[in-house]
């Protein structure tokens, strides 16, 4: 019996085994039709540790953010939609503030702009949301969110 539970975990072992190979390999296809390994040129914002770590809590913030306005938007509660973006994303003074703090440490005087770029959006979409416009306020909202990946295609971590 004992022989035989061996040979069962043995036969297990090796077929995991053998399936993490081919996933492997099915990666390294995936890659080279891609044109091979490729490095990250993305600028690195250059914070302690500490503030990415807080700086990418914000982030996943943001994108719940993101999800609540869709669903405001959805089920057509403009003024909740409007009152979500501009209470989470929009420009104030503490969002400037904070803003202007990752981009003076980290040096970078895009960092600013493109931050004020997606607020800024988040704003209009408060306005034109609270004006009955959901047409219009789901342009804005993708916008919104290809403003929040020009960032992310400029700087990384
Ligand atoms: C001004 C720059 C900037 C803007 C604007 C910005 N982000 Fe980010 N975001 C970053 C950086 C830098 C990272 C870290 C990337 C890395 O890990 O290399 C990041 C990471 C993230 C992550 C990953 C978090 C994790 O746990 O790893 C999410 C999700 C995200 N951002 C969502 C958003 C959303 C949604 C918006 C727009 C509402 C947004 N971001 C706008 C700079 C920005």
């Amino acid at each position: 019996m004992k022989k035989i539970l061996s040979i069962a975990a043995a036969i297990t072992f090796l077929t995991a085994g053998v399936s993490l190979a081919d996933e492997h390999a099915q990666m390294h296809e995936m890659m080279m039709k891609k044109g091979g390994p490729k490095t990250d040129d993305r600028t690195e914002l250059k914070i302690p540790p500490p503030m990415k770590v807080m700086q990418k809590g914000m982030m996943r913030q943001h994108l719940d953010t993101i999800s609540e306005i869709t669903a405001a938007l959805a089920i057509n509660d403009l003024n909740k939609a409007g009152d979500i973006a501009k209470s989470k994303l929009g420009w104030n003074p503490e969002e400037e503030k904070r803003c202007s703090l990752v981009g003076q440490m980290a040096g970078e005087s895009d960092f600013v702009p493109l931050g004020k770029a997606v607020h800024l959006k988040a704003d209009e979409l408060a306005d034109t949301a609270k004006a009955g416009n959901r047409d219009k306020a789901l342009v804005l909202l993708s916008e919104l969110i290809t403003n929040c990946n020009a960032c992310h295609q400029r700087f990384r971590h």
